[in-house]
């Protein structure tokens, strides 16, 4: 049986409008079907990975209002154990104001509200769902003292703690040390490595491939022997400086599909991770599963309620049950 996962972050009421293409500093464009989703993107994660099969706890903090019920409405009927999310008296729910292109783009801006509240106190006075977790997952929508807190409590507890260096931020080497799986995209990484250009397109052949072997080098000499590192439409490399020699560098090939909206793609990237793993499986098998996973997620509108659940992922890989990891 798989082991419990503990989602500590952000939770936002999604306001997305769709457009043609996304406006330039001081131009005004058309847009058209506005809508409020659930997101967030812990909460995102969190949801992902109990349609997935995880049991997941999710710690974190909405306001006394409508947004906030939707969202844990939202997280509740994915299978969600909501009761350690606080409704703050003071702080309204996290909002997040997202254009959506015609090519699945978006843009992001984040009003934090109760996500903002969300202090170490509320990681300690829920110190019981840590108890023989398996898998911590984390991102930076909260403030880095709550999640250098969460860190510590897996740390402690045993557990494998993932962290999604998203939206990007410097980090103290004390988060460093405490992370077992660092998840990024390009970009993040780049940014991680000091410049170091990762691009979406340069996966790790041909000439690539050198690049990759020193972004590997360069991740452990900063201390992280493990980072996945995702390509949107060109899949993900995994970096594993324990592994064998020959494959401390692995690609995992993309699962080509029409992209919608891609919005929290990498929370259903996270989420997914963080159901294989805790379910045991490899860091590169449980990173072909969320590939597939965060696809599907892109080919439908909004985050997540686009999330795909086990069967939805068993039909793109094409497994046949019986052969179909549990
Ligand atoms: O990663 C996508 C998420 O980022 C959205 O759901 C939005 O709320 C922001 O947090
Ligand atoms: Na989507």
């Amino acid at each position: 049986t798989a082991g419990r996962i503990v989602v500590v972050g952000s939770l936002n009421a999604d306001l997305t409008v769709y457009c043609e293409r996304l406006p330039l500093p001081g131009e005004t464009v058309h847009g058209s079907g506005f809508a409020v989703h659930p997101g967030g993107k812990s909460a995102n994660q969190a949801v992902a990975a109990s349609l997935l099969g995880g049991a997941v706890s999710l710690i974190g903090a909405v306001g006394d209002d409508t947004n906030g019920a939707m969202l844990t409405a939202s997280a509740a009927g994915a299978g969600v154990d909501i009761s350690r999310v606080r409704i703050s008296q003071t702080a309204a729910t996290g909002v997040a104001v997202i254009a959506v292109d015609s090519y699945g783009e978006n843009t992001i801006i984040i009003s934090p509200g109760a996500n903002g509240t969300l202090g170490p106190a509320d990681v300690h006075a829920s110190g019981d769902a840590f108890d023989g977790a398996s898998v911590i997952c984390l991102c930076l929508e909260v403030s880095l003292e709550t999640v250098v807190a969460a860190a510590r409590s897996g740390r402690e507890a045993g557990a494998t703690v993932l962290l999604n260096l998203s939206p990007y931020s410097d980090i103290p080497q004390e988060l460093v040390g405490l992370v077992d799986i660092l998840l990024v995209n390009a970009h993040e990484a780049s940014l991680f490595l000091g410049g170091a250009a990762i691009s979406e397109g340069g996966i790790p052949e041909g000439k690539d491939k050198a690049g990759w072997e020193r972004a590997r080098v360069r991740f452990a000499e900063l201390g992280l022997q493990c980072v996945v590192v995702t390509l949107g439409a060109n899949g993900s490399v995994v970096l594993d400086s324990a592994a064998d020699e020959d494959s401390k560098v692995v690609r995992v090939a993309p699962v080509e599909v029409k992209a919608v909206d891609t919005t929290g793609a990498g929370d259903a990237f996270t989420g997914a991770l963080a159901a294989r793993l805790a379910a045991g499986a490899s860091l590169k098998d449980a990173a072909a599963f969320a590939s597939a996973a965060s696809s599907l997620a892109v080919t439908r509108k909004g985050t997540q309620a686009a999330y795909p659940d086990v069967e939805d992922v068993r039909r793109l890989l094409g497994f046949p049950s019986a052969g179909f990891p549990t």
